[in-house]
């Protein structure tokens, strides 16, 4: 068996597997449940996916997955993690996370987070909870394709050795936003503030130079 990056011919198997597990009750419980997953969203995000197959006589057969997207700035979320019944309990899982994290330092992310049920699993490598009301808001955007959302959610938010995300909140308002407006989220006021050397240091303009983009305040540390 062996771990590499999935590919375009993957992605029916990998629908299976993970489709699979998405289909089980509350009795599989322990080996189950995940969220589904659909051709399209596979087929765009295939380049996020690492695959563990088995050779076969009719060729390689997809026993596990997991992806890793890349969701703001530093931050990934490792995703649709699976381990195929037949090979559970045999270190796959935690090979394929690894295999997974090693992404990171060429991604430029330097804060891995997850949603999950099986926090136990993720302790043993290295996960740590975390508040959820941490990670940007986006996050729920999948959830509601989750049959558990807002009835019966039992997931939990956790981080890699218990980062927290950068910046997870933008303060962005219409650039024409009443000061009100601007002020109610925290926004600075607009100013014109260039320096010397006639470069903004983009805090409190209405547009950055692109003309487009909203005046995103830069997180501190940047
Ligand atoms: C959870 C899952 C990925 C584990 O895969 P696996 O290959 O059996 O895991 P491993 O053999 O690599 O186990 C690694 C460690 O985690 C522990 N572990 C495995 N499954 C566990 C579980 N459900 N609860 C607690 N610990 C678990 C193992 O005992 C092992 O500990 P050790 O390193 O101290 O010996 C697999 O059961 C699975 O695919 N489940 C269904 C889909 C799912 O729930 N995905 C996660 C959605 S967020």
């Amino acid at each position: 068996m062996k771990l590499r990056k999935a590919r375009n011919s993957d992605v029916p198997q990998i629908r299976n597997l993970i489709n699979s597990m998405a289909m089980r009750t509350d009795q599989d419980y322990q080996h189950g449940h995940m969220l589904a997953r659909s051709l399209t969203e596979l087929y765009e995000h295939i380049r996020d996916y690492t695959v563990l197959v088995e050779e076969t006589e009719h060729g390689e057969r997809v026993v596990g997955c997991c992806a890793l997207e890349s969701q703001w700035s530093g931050l990934a979320e490792l995703k649709a993690m699976a381990i195929d019944d037949s090979v559970q309990g045999h270190g796959w899982g935690r090979n394929i996370v690894e295999s997974v994290l090693a992404e990171c330092e060429d991604l430029g992310v330097d804060c891995v987070y997850l949603l999950t049920n099986k926090m136990e699993f993720f302790e043993h490598l290295g996960f740590k909870p975390i508040n959820m009301n941490e990670l940007p808001m986006r996050v729920w955007s999948e959830c509601t394709n989750c049959p558990k959302y807002e009835v019966a959610c039992d997931e939990v938010a956790m981080t890699y050795g218990g980062k927290h995300p950068r910046q997870v909140r933008i303060p962005a308002v219409g650039a024409h936003a009443s000061p009100a407006a601007r002020a109610a989220l925290g926004v600075l006021p607009v100013l014109n503030n260039s320096s010397s050397n006639g470069h903004s240091n983009g805090v409190g303009r209405l547009m950055n130079s692109d003309g487009y983009s909203p005046p995103f305040r830069p997180h501190p540390d940047e």
